[in-house]
C-alpha cells in the first residue's frame, strides 16, 4: 500500500477489502487473527488522513440481511483494536445506498467506516459478470472524487467476488500489506523450499485436498497425512474403518496418489493408531488401535476415529523436526474435543520446535493454533488463507491478485 501512500491520501477516500471471517460464538469473535492481521494497512492509512470503508464477508449468507452474518461484532472488535472510530451501517439497508453515501459523506480524515456483510447483497457472489460489474460500480461510487482501492483480503483472493475481483478495474487498485506478506510467502515454498520439505496435511475431508495433493506430491520430499481424511485412505488400503469418515467416490482418487508419490519419490506417511471413539462426543469412550485393528476394539465396527493415537503423534513430530521447510494445513483430529486434541497439538508443537521454517496454512489450523495456547511467534509464518494458500499451492490463479495485475 506505500505506493498509495506516497501518491498522499489525506482526505481520500479509500475502499479497502479486508477478509474479517472469523470465528463466532454467542455473537462473540472467538480467534481475532484476521482482524488484528488487518490492522496494519487500515493504521497506515487512517494514520495518513484517509477516510476508510472496510468491506469484508462474513460467513456464507444467502445474498441478503441474516443477522446471524452481521458483522457488527467484527466491527465492534475493530473499533476495540484500533484508534481511529469505526463508524458501522444499519444492517438493513443497501450496502452501497443512500445510508452508506451519507455515513462516508460524514467521515472525517482518519475515520473508518465498515459495512455490512457484502454477501448480503446477492451481487457480490454472482458467476454473472454484468451483475458483479453492477455491483462493484456501486461501490466503487462510494468513494466519489479521487477514491482508491486496497484489496488486504488475502483469505478471499481465490474468490471472483464484486469486492475481490471486478473493482480493482473500477478504481485505482492496489495491493495491500498483508496480501503481499502471505504470497511472499508462498512463493518462497513453492519456489525453493529448503529441504527436506514435508507437508502435513489433515482436516475432515479428502476432496477439499484432491487438487493440492496432486500438486505438491511431485513437489515435497513427504507428504504426511492426518484428519478425517486418513480414512478414505485407509479403506483404500483394505483396512476395516468402523464408522469413521469416508469418502465412498474417492477411493480410486486415493490409490492413485500412492502411486503417484511411489513415481516422484515422496514419501508419503500415514496414522499407525488411531484414537477409536464409541461416538462423536466429548465425553465418548475412547480407545488407542493400530491402524490395521481398527474395527476390533471395544466397540468393533461401530466404532469411530477422532484423532491420529500417540505413536502416530511422534512420528509426525519426528518427520516435522527432520525437515527444513514445513507446510501444515488442516488438523490431526477433532480439537475442539480436548480427548481429540493430542494429534494436533503435538503437530502444532513440532512446529513451534523444528529449526526449519514453519507455515500454518488454513483459517482453522491458525485459529487451532491459538485456540490450543501457542505462541504465534513461534511459527515460522501463520496464514489467514485457508482455500486461498491451497489454491496458491495448487498452482491455480488467484483471480484477486489478477486483478491487481502485481
Ligand atoms: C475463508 O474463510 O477461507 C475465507 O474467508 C473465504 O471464505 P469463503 O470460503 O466463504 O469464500
Amino acid at each position: 500500500v506505500d505506493d498509495l501512500l506516497a501518491e498522499g491520501v489525506s482526505g481520500r477516500t479509500v475502499f479497502v477489502r479486508s477478509d474479517l471471517n472469523v470465528p463466532l460464538k454467542d455473537g462473540e469473535v472467538t480467534d481475532d487473527g484476521r482482524i488484528r492481521a488487518s490492522l496494519p494497512v487500515l493504521e497506515k492509512l487512517t494514520s495518513a488522513g484517509a477516510r476508510v470503508i472496510v468491506a469484508a464477508h462474513l460467513g456464507r449468507p444467502k445474498g441478503q440481511f441474516d443477522p446471524q452474518f452481521s458483522l457488527e461484532p467484527v466491527a465492534h472488535r475493530l473499533s476495540q483494536l484500533t484508534d481511529a472510530p469505526v463508524k458501522g451501517i444499519d444492517s438493513q439497508e443497501p450496502l452501497a445506498g443512500e445510508a452508506a453515501k451519507a455515513a462516508v459523506a460524514e467521515l472525517a480524515d482518519g475515520d473508518i467506516f465498515m459495512l455490512e456483510n457484502i454477501r448480503f447483497d446477492p451481487r457480490e457472489t454472482s458467476k454473472e459478470d454484468a451483475e458483479r460489474s453492477a455491483f462493484a460500480q456501486e461501490l466503487a461510487e462510494l468513494t466519489g472524487e479521487n477514491g482508491a482501492y486496497v484489496n488486504d483480503a488475502f483469505g478471499a483472493v481465490h474468490r471472483k467476488h464484486a469486492s475481490v475481483y471486478d473493482l480493482a478495474s473500477r478504481l485505482p487498485a492496489y495491493q495491500g500489506d498483508l496480501v503481499a506478506t502471505e504470497l511472499e510467502v508462498l512463493q518462497r515454498l513453492t519456489e525453493a523450499p529448503s529441504r527436506p520439505y514435508t507437508v502435513v496435511l489433515g482436516g475432515s475431508k479428502v476432496s477439499d485436498k484432491l487438487a493440492v495433493i496432486e500438486n505438491l506430491i511431485p513437489k515435497a520430499d513427504a507428504l504426511v497425512i492426518g484428519g478425517g481424511m486418513v480414512f478414505t485412505f485407509a479403506k483404500a488400503m483394505g483396512y476395516g474403518i468402523g464408522k469413521s469418515l469416508v469418502e465412498e467416490d474417492k477411493l480410486e482418487t486415493v490409490k492413485g496418489f500412492v502411486e503417484l508419490a511411489q513415481q516422484h519419490g515422496c514419501r508419503l506417511i500415514f496414522p499407525t493408531d488411531i484414537v477409536m471413539a464409541a461416538s462423536f462426543a466429548a465425553d465418548a469412550e475412547h480407545e488407542v488401535l493400530p491402524v490395521d485393528e481398527l474395527e476390533n476394539g471395544k466397540h468393533g465396527d461401530q466404532a469411530l476415529g477422532l484423532d491420529i493415537g500417540p505413536e502416530s503423534a511422534e512420528a509426525f513430530a519426528a518427520e516435522i523436526a527432520a525437515s527444513n521447510t514445513i507446510f501444515w494445513n488442516g488438523p490431526m483430529g477433532v480439537f475442539e474435543m480436548e480427548a481429540f486434541a493430542s494429534g494436533t497439538k503435538a503437530v502444532a508443537q513440532a512446529l513451534t520446535e523444528t529449526g526449519g521454517f514453519s507455515v500454518v496454512g488454513g483459517g482453522d489450523s491458525a485459529a487451532a493454533v491459538r485456540t490450543l495456547g501457542f505462541d504465534e511467534s513461534r511459527f515460522g509464518h501463520i496464514s489467514t488463507g485457508g482455500g486461498a494458500s491451497l489454491e496458491y499451492l495448487e498452482g491455480k490463479e488467484l483471480p484477486g491478485i489478477t486483478a491487481l495485475g502485481a
